[in-house]
């Protein structure tokens, strides 16, 4: 239903997970796809898997957080894909689980850096090198994968879900700055999302986690690829500023 032909996209922290669902769900509507992520494997392995069954993708590692890496992964994308980058998914994340974190009040300084740093400064290393390009073409589409403790919040994320509010904060400003452009800036706001490392919790953890859920089970990177891919069609073209929640249910606010 989606054609991203001719589109370049640019996904951050595509080397597993999430991000690499969207790398994939992008490649096989058409986009050709950059994929990025702190560890060259990853990213590699990735881009290996699309490029195997016909799609077009290149891998761009880089630590988000350093600008001048950010530069040259954004180089590399145009150089080898053409054009300029016009969808830029900002996934990199770092892992948290609830039961792992402190509350607030108790928490160390040291433990706060990495996320101000990973979703403050790389959202904003890699959106404002992406950005002008796509102003000057007239299209583009950003799309920040943000989290219900940024909405809603959550007792023991409150840094991860304070730096998590950052990027749906910075899509609602462009979005009004660049709609003229042909430009949508949206955010998706994720609710739990299993992975491997899940897999070796307590059950009963488990169980208490996915009681929330209406839907009665966490989230896979296959529910929230989807989303993205509709955000950065052609036809969402009229969506732009929102924070959209795809979590089971989760909080319905
Ligand atoms: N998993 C969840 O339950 C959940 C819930 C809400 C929101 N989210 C958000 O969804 C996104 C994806 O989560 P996931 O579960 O797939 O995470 P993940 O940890 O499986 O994958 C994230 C990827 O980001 C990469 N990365 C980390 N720091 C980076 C950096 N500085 N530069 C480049 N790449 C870097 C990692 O190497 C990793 O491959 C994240 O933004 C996360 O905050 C996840």
């Amino acid at each position: 239903m989606f054609n991203l032909s001719g589109h370049v996209a640019f996904i951050t922290g595509a080397g597993q997970g999430v991000g690499a669902e969207i790398a994939r769900v992008l490649a096989a509507n058409g986009a050709a796809v950059a994929v990025n992520d702190l560890f060259e494997a990853r990213a590699q392995q990735v881009v290996d898997e699309i490029n195997a069954i016909g799609g077009r993708a290149v891998a761009v590692p880089a630590d988000i957080t350093d600008e001048s890496a950010v530069a040259q992964a954004v180089k590399k994308a145009t150089d080898e894909l053409g054009g300029c980058v016009d969808i830029l998914v900002n996934n990199a994340g770092i892992p948290v689980t609830g039961f792992s974190m402190t509350t607030f009040a108790q928490s160390d300084r040291e433990t706060w850096g990495p996320h101000i740093a990973l979703s403050v400064h790389g959202l904003l290393n890699v959106t404002h090198a992406i950005l002008p390009a796509m102003v000057e073409t007239g299209w583009g589409r950003v799309i920040t994968i943000s989290s219900d403790s940024a909405r809603v919040g959550e007792p023991r994320l409150a840094v991860y879900g304070a730096a998590k509010a950052f990027g749906p904060a910075l899509m609602r400003s462009i979005a009004k700055e660049e709609g003229r452009s042909g430009i949508t800036a949206n955010s998706i706001a994720l609710g739990s999302i299993a992975n491997p490392a899940m897999g070796e919790r307590d059950p009963e953890q488990l169980r208490k986690q996915v009681r929330p859920y209406p839907v009665k089970r966490l989230g896979a990177p296959a529910d929230i690829a989807p989303a993205v891919l509709w955000l950065a069609s052609n036809e969402a073209a009229w969506v732009t500023g929102q924070t959209i929640p795809v979590n089971g249910g989760y909080s319905t606010t």
